[in-house]
């Protein structure tokens, strides 16, 4: 597994984070290469429980060296926070490397991710309010403010001026809120600079020069491909490209240097914010997925809106990343139900789309079409062995894997490292 993408196929909360860890007990470096502190990755090792939203989850690992890179965006209270929290039960965050060129996430940015969202009012996008919008939204509008600039006091200063110029206009005139001070955010900035400089290198070279010496490397994607805000459900979707060819450039190495992407789906659904979602149940089953699947968010607490395995969707995730497999996750949830379904084509009054649409309206008014497997209805969240899955449990997957196209290499049964079983 030299250079290994891992990417959501879905809304996200697809179990990413377990998936990247059982990766990286065999990695040296760990990266994560979009997004911010909008994403939570629960690990569980033993009896403990990791929560982690900057910090790459191969932080766990003593020998793995974790980058945040340059296509993320970065509240460095947040960060510092997660890293004392780490040092306090006992895991070294010293090793944890953060590019030169990732973007800040400022107070202004928090604020107006708040106020914008109020100000769609049924409209809204339902963010996770840290940021990340307005704080990608600066980078491309060239107003941001990148890590390196932590170190030059009089740069750092004239770019918060100027960019707080822009904000508070928008603050005071268009959102009704009170305009910010630059010399206090100056102060508390340049103070995380000092606290971060010795984390802070050329994280693209790190990487490069790692995969040049036949050194494992992970790039764990945070969100997932319908969130992208090219391919995703725009406007629903977060503000980086969560697909695998933002492992590229939200790092700064070529996509001939990516050996496998590694597509992590849950053997259901989930969303958490608005916007479409064709196979979501709004009714008791959908309840009973939220429940039993513990479906809250991890960074908001928010409920998960659930439904069946979407296979359109999947089926789109192989084709924008380009996946090489797939893990499939969070099979013991769908034990408690007698019949499973799967949605393998959308129906619209004009016609039967076994592709993703083109155009996002279909996904609010079609009908998807169902194959129905039989359930399995028994507890497999203690099963080592895929064989000594039942056998129903093993049709779902290979069902799965025949609408995908593409091998299903890996399943979880359960929150912990040992609930991973490997296909042959
Ligand atoms: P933002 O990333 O905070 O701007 O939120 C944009 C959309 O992405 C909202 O629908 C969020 O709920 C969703 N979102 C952001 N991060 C995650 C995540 O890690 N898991 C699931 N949904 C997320």
């Amino acid at each position: 597994m030299p250079a290994t993408v891992v990417v959501g196929t879905q809304w996200g909360d697809e179990g990413k984070g377990k998936i990247t860890d059982t990766l990286s007990e065999r990695a040296d470096v760990v990266v994560r290469f979009q997004g911010g502190n909008n994403a939570g990755h629960t690990i569980v090792v033993g009896d403990e429980r990791f929560v982690l939203t900057l910090i790459p989850s191969g932080v766990l690992y003593p020998q793995v060296t974790p980058v945040i890179a340059n296509g993320c965006v970065v509240d460095p209270a947040v960060l510092l926070d997660e890293m004392a929290t780490l040092a306090a039960r006992g895991i070294d965050p010293s090793r944890l490397r953060l590019s030169a060129n990732a973007h800040l996430i400022m107070p202004y940015h928090r604020k107006l991710d708040a106020v914008m969202e109020r100000y769609l009012g049924r409209q809204m996008i339902g963010t996770t309010k840290r940021g990340i919008g307005p704080a990608y939204m600066d980078k491309f509008s060239r107003f941001g403010i990148r890590v390196q600039d932590l170190f030059d006091p009089k740069i750092f200063r004239q770019k918060l001026e100027t960019a707080l110029k822009d904000k508070n206009r928008q603050l005071v005139k268009v959102y009704n809120q009170l305009a910010m001070d630059p010399e206090p955010i100056a102060e508390e900035y340049l103070a995380y600079g000092e606290r971060l400089h010795d984390h802070v290198t050329d994280t693209s070279l790190l990487v490069w020069e790692a995969i040049r010496d036949g050194k494992n490397v992970v790039f764990e994607g945070a969100q997932a491909t319908l969130l992208d805000v090219d391919h995703g459900t725009y406007p629903f979707v977060t503000s980086s490209n969560p697909t695998a060819g933002g492992a590229c450039t939200g790092t700064g190495i070529g996509p001939g240097l990516i050996d496998e992407v590694l597509g992590v789906a849950k053997a259901y659904i989930s969303r958490v914010g608005s916007g479409p979602f064709p196979t979501e149940l709004d009714n008791e089953i959908g309840e009973r997925m939220v429940e039993i699947g513990g479906e809250y968010g991890t960074v908001t607490g928010r409920r998960r809106r659930c439904g069946w395995l979407d296979a359109v969707a999947l089926r789109y995730a192989v084709r924008v990343n380009g996946l090489t497999r797939i893990a499939l996750t969070k099979l013991d949830v769908l034990s408690h139900f007698d019949t499973l379904r799967v949605g393998v084509a959308y129906d619209s009054l004009e016609k039967r789309y076994s592709e993703f649409p083109r155009q996002q309206r279909i996904l609010y008014n079609c009908q998807p079409v169902y194959e129905d497997l039989p359930g399995w209805g028994i507890d497999i969240s203690s099963v080592s062995r895929y064989e000594d899955l039942p056998k129903e449990a093993q049709r779902y997957v290979e069902f799965v894997e025949e609408q995908a196209g593409v091998p299903v290499t890996t399943v979880s049964v359960g929150p912990s490292r040992a609930a991973t079983l490997e296909r042959g």
